[in-house]
C-alpha cells in the first residue's frame, strides 16, 4: 500500500498534544517517518510511542523552540536517526487572553518568543538543512501554523494576533527567498479556526466561557455551525505536507469553518 508521504520524514513541533499530535499519527498513518519535538519530552514520547506500537517510525526530542541552540540540537539528533527532513511542521504556540491593558511586556516576550521567535529559528533551521537537498527529491514543505487570528482582529488578543500575523508574513517571506534563491523548498501558512484541543480548553477558561455557550455562539458564528477538530486540521497539514500541494507555496490554507468569510 502507498502512502500519500512514503519516504519522507517530518518533524513537528508542539507535537505532546493537540493538532501536532494529530498531524503526526496522520503523517506516520501515510507512510512518514515522523520526529516528535515538544518542551514537554514525556508527552511528545507517549505520542510516539503510539505509532511505534502501530509499526510507524517515530521518535520523540526535547525541544524548546525559542533556543537556537535547541533548534540545532534537535536537527542533529534527527539526522542520525533519518536521512533527512522534507517536511517542517512550526505548531507549537502559546495563547494569551486579556484585555490590551491588561497585557504585560513579560506575556508580550513569552507570546514572541514561542509564536514568533520559534517558527523564525524553525524555519531558519529548516532551510539550513533542506537547501543543501538533492534537486532529483520532490520539494521540501515548510508549513508554518498561524490561526484565523493571524488574518483577522478579535478582541482580548493582542499578542496572539499580532504574533499569529507575523508568522503568515515570515512564511511569505520564506517562501520568497528560497525560491529565489533556486532552492527547492515551499513554504506555507496554515489557519485554523477555534480546534477542540488542550488550547481551546485553556480559551474559554481565559475568557470565563462555558462549553455550551462557546458551542450557542459557533452555531452562528462559524458557516458550518460548530468549531473544528483536530483531524480536521491535520488533514490541512497532511495535503501541504505532501506533494498533492506541489504548486503552493508562499500562501495561506484557511480551515476555520468559514468563520473568517464575512
Ligand atoms: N486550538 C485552537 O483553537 C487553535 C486555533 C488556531 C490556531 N491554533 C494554533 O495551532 C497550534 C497548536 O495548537 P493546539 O491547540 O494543538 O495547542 P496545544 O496547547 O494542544 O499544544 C501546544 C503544544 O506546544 C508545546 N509548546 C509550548 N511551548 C513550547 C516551546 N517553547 N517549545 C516546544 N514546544 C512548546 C506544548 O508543550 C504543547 O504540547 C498553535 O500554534 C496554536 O496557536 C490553535
Amino acid at each position: 500500500m502507498t502512502g500519500r508521504l512514503d519516504e519522507r520524514t517530518a518533524m513537528i513541533t508542539g507535537a505532546a498534544s493537540g493538532i501536532a499530535a494529530t498531524s503526526a499519527r496522520m503523517f506516520a498513518e501515510e507512510g512518514a517517518q515522523v520526529v516528535l519535538a515538544d518542551l514537554d519530552h514525556a508527552g511528545a514520547e507517549e505520542v510516539a510511542r503510539s505509532i511505534r506500537d502501530k509499526g510507524g517510525a517515530a521518535i520523540a526530542l526535547r525541544l524548546d523552540v525559542t533556543k537556537a541552540d535547541s533548534w540545532r540540537e534537535a536537527f542533529q539528533s534527527a539526522l542520525t536517526r533519518f536521512a533527512r527532513v522534507d517536511v517542517l511542521m512550526n505548531c507549537a504556540g502559546l495563547l494569551f487572553v486579556a484585555p490590551i491593558e491588561d497585557t504585560s511586556v513579560q506575556e508580550f516576550d513569552r507570546l514572541v518568543a514561542v509564536n514568533l521567535k520559534g517558527v523564525f529559528l524553525g524555519c531558519r533551521a529548516a532551510v539550513e538543512h533542506m537547501k543543501q537537498r538533492d534537486g532529483d527529491l520532490p520539494w521540501a514543505s515548510i508549513i508554518n501554523v498561524s490561526s484565523t487570528a493571524g488574518m483577522i482582529g478579535t478582541a482580548n488578543t493582542t499578542l496572539y494576533t499580532m504574533t499569529k500575523g507575523g508568522v503568515r508574513v515570515l512564511s511569505k517571506s520564506v517562501a520568497v527567498e528560497v525560491a529565489e534563491r533556486g532552492l527547492h523548498i515551499r513554504c506555507n501558512s496554515l489557519h485554523p479556526g477555534s480546534t477542540e484541543t488542550a488550547m481551546f480548553d485553556q480559551n474559554l477558561a481565559q475568557r470565563g466561557m462555558t462549553r455550551e455557550a462557546h458551542k450557542q455562539m459557533s452555531k452562528t458564528r462559524n458557516l458550518i455551525g460548530r468549531i473544528g477538530q483536530a483531524e480536521e486540521i491535520a488533514s490541512g497539514a497532511l495535503f501541504l505536507a505532501s506533494d498533492e500541494s506541489r504548486f503552493m507555496t508562499g500562501t495561506e490554507l484557511v480551515m476555520d469553518g468559514g468563520y473568517s468569510a464575512r
